[in-house]
């Protein structure tokens, strides 16, 4: 039985996850997975893939659609990571209770070519940026809809600043968000929607570069109980097995602030080698039981019923 790792140009997490696997007693191998053309009809030879990079490369996105159809385990779901955005999820996350910044969907500042002003009959123009600016007051963070690593993030101190980058924008869609003035602020590996880490991290330093840090004590133990069942929570209702969630904390209040990394950041020498050692050994676990303790399809995909269907019980010739 096999686990396949599905990676970018990362290296140190990869690496060490397969020496884990391979080196230990799991009652599966690790390896790197090699991909070419892919039939339609083809089975899988991975129980498990775990997926790093398919948000860059689509090939990869639709060849793990496939492995699904096939049998195989994805982490993460790529069906829902291909619908999922940070908009529909901080407004999920407000439905479940954690509590989010003020945000609002703005409409893009240009679109494809093919689009014209006929074509954008719905939309309201001029945008009313004067009653947005007054619900997320200022400052505030204007970022993608479904952004990642720190791509296109503004942090915006006046009305004219908001509209100096918002002109930069182009076709990608963004959000205009309040920005919550932490004192605190937590990354939080989660794996199998149960094991959660906190990580306290530094966001005033450059990205990848040293914000993870160890501070015993860093969060209260109220706290540290609120964050760790908001992260299981979010990732019960978002169906992912492997992510990081950030929270900034304000007056003793985490806000999620980036809560959809599919594929977090691994590298020892980003979050630091007792993290990495932690999410290998709890990735390898959750392999471990999926293997072996049986796994849910994803239940919310039509197919997967009419794959499977109930097994009859006291069938037989009569
Ligand atoms: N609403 C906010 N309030 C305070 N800081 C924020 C807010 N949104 C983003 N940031 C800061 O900007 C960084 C990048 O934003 P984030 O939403 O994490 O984007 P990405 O998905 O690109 O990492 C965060 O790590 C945080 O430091
Ligand atoms: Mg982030």
């Amino acid at each position: 039985m096999k686990v396949g790792l599905l990676v970018g140009r990362e290296t140190s997490f990869p690496e060490r996850f397969i020496e884990h696997v391979n080196s230990s007693d799991y009652g599966f191998e690790a390896e790197m997975i090699h991909v070419g053309g892919v039939k339609a009809v083809d089975p899988c030879e991975y129980k498990i893939i775990i997926d790093r990079i398919s948000h860059e490369v689509p090939f990869y996105r639709c060849f793990l659609k496939t492995a699904a159809l096939a049998g195989s385990i994805i982490i993460n779901n790529p069906f829902w990571w291909s619908a999922d955005d940070k908009m529909f999820g901080t407004a999920l996350l407000a439905k479940l209770g954690i509590a989010i910044p003020k945000t609002v969907l703005l409409p893009q500042k240009e679109y494809i070519p093919a689009i014209s002003n006929e074509s954008l009959r719905n939309l309201e123009y001029p945008i009313k940026w004067q009653e947005i600016v007054d619900y997320t007051g200022l400052p505030a963070i204007m970022k993608p809809y479904d952004g990642g690593g720190w791509k296109n993030v503004y942090k915006i101190h006046s009305m004219d600043e908001l509209m100096h980058f918002y002109n930069q924008t182009g076709t990608i869609c963004m959000m205009l968000q309040e920005f919550i003035n932490f004192d605190r602020y937590v990354r939080c590996y989660t794996i199998g929607k149960k094991n959660v880490l906190i990580m306290p991290y530094d966001p005033s330093k450059p990205y990848l570069q040293g914000q993870y840090f160890l501070e015993e004590g860093y969060l209260e133990p109220a706290l540290r109980d609120r964050i760790t069942k908001e992260c299981i929570l979010l990732n019960e209702a978002l169906g992912y097995d492997m992510n990081t969630v950030e929270f900034a904390i304000r007056d003793g209040i985490p806000y999620a602030i980036d809560f959809t990394n599919p594929a977090p950041d691994a590298d020892a020498k980003s979050v630091g080698e007792e993290n990495q050692q932690w999410l290998i050994k709890h990735m390898a676990e959750l392999c471990a039981e999926y293997a072996f303790k049986g796994y849910t399809p994803y239940k919310q995909l039509n197919w997967v019923e009419m794959m499977n269907p109930p097994v009859k019980v006291g069938g037989g010739k009569k």
